[in-house]
């Protein structure tokens, strides 16, 4: 290691209260720069999105998402720097997401990061994405991190965790096909609405009629903390092939809306089993697809039913954004925890 960088890792934090920390997120397609005071507070959360350049294709293309991180992530840094009224020289420590995600687009984010640090002479925290969603929910809250039973549903991911502590977690169980955002994303493709499908079809769903047709609710009974949405997706498309076309709106609204209490039934059933389970009294859900209002509205239903108390994610904080890679930095900077070093290479696969 050369001797700037081990510099660098034993730089020690400017200041000893409430740190600033600069985080970074490009692990997809958002293009995302927060800043936070201690755990407290998030100064500025700014997202550049690129749906409307992926729109197109129908998902993500990975080269278009690295290009246009390359050319966003300067002036968005600029812009959360000057809303924040805060110069580069104030920052404490810096963050970004080094996995999982697009290799191509994981790097602009942690290069760029890692080139501020070294600059600033700042300590450098690496961040797993997965770990950022599954803290989120406590961004803003005044109690802290506490112990909970988590399920974090997003575009890539659907996976059940106990959070002992900060950096302290176990994966129960997670999709063993499809995620559930996923799975939205493709329904919609399937029924020609516009990219992403999970927002279209949150929308859609008020319109249309639950039990109009009937899904299979995929491994609600398997009695462990997985899940499989491939069954769902497919029986959505083997009704499309029978259903008269083309499609009326009510046709499409109804299957939206049966499609939708299928996986929110599966997601609602399968944390309130792991947390009775496990003796839980918190549930955290996060990730994009917990934006969904049918969802956040079975969720607290349960919650209340099952008398445990629950914390979502904001939706601003659910899906992508770089407030939660700050807040999961602030919190290893609270507890303890040591820089990353900067020659670490970002993970693609990294799991939790
Ligand atoms: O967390 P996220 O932004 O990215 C990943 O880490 O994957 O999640 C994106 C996913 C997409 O699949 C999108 O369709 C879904 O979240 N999503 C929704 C809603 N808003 C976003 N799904 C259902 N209902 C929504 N309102
Ligand atoms: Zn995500």
């Amino acid at each position: 290691m050369s001797r700037a960088l081990k510099g660098n890792l034993d730089a020690g934090l400017r200041s000893e209260s409430s740190p600033l920390v600069l985080a970074v997120e490009t692990s997809c397609d958002e293009t995302a720069v927060a800043i936070i005071r201690g755990t407290e507070g998030i100064l500025v959360s700014e997202i550049a999105s690129q749906v409307e350049l992926h729109a197109p294709y129908g998902g993500v293309v990975p080269e278009i998402a690295s290009r246009n991180h390359n050319l966003g992530l300067k002036p968005l840094l600029k812009r959360a720097m000057a809303l924040s009224g805060i110069s580069l020289s104030e920052i404490d420590a810096l963050a970004a997401t080094s996995g999982p995600g697009l290799a191509s687009s994981l790097l602009i984010g942690d290069t760029t990061a890692k080139a501020l640090a070294l600059g600033l002479n700042r300590p450098f925290f690496s961040v797993n994405h997965m770990e950022g969603h599954l803290l989120s929910p406590f961004i803003g809250s005044s109690h802290g991190v506490r112990p909970n039973l988590s399920l974090i549903v997003s575009g890539g991911h659907t996976q059940i965790v106990k959070v002992n502590h900060i950096g302290e977690y176990q994966v129960l169980g997670k999709t063993r096909d499809d995620a559930a955002g996923e799975a939205f994303d493709k329904v919609g493709k399937m029924l020609g609405l516009p990219y992403p499908g999970g927002p279209e079809i949150d929308r859609r769903s008020d319109l249309g009629d639950s039990s109009a047709f009937e899904f299979p609710r995929s491994m609600i009974d398997s009695g462990d903390d997985h899940f499989s949405f491939s069954g769902i997706k497919t029986s959505v498309f083997y009704l499309l092939e029978k259903l008269e076309k083309p499609l009326s709106d009510q046709t499409i609204n109804d299957v939206c809306s049966s499609f939708q209490k299928a996986v929110i039934d599966v997601l609602v059933a399968k944390l309130f089993a792991a947390a009775e389970r496990f003796d839980a009294s918190l549930v955290t859900v996060s990730g994009g697809v917990s934006c969904n209002r049918s969802l956040r509205l079975a969720m607290k239903q349960a919650a209340a039913r099952q008398k445990m108390e629950l914390l979502m994610a904001k939706p601003v904080y659910s899906t992508d954004n770089a407030a939660m890679i700050a807040f999961a930095a602030a919190c290893r900077l609270e507890n303890g925890f040591s820089p990353s070093p900067l020659d670490a290479d970002i993970d693609p696969n990294m799991v939790l």
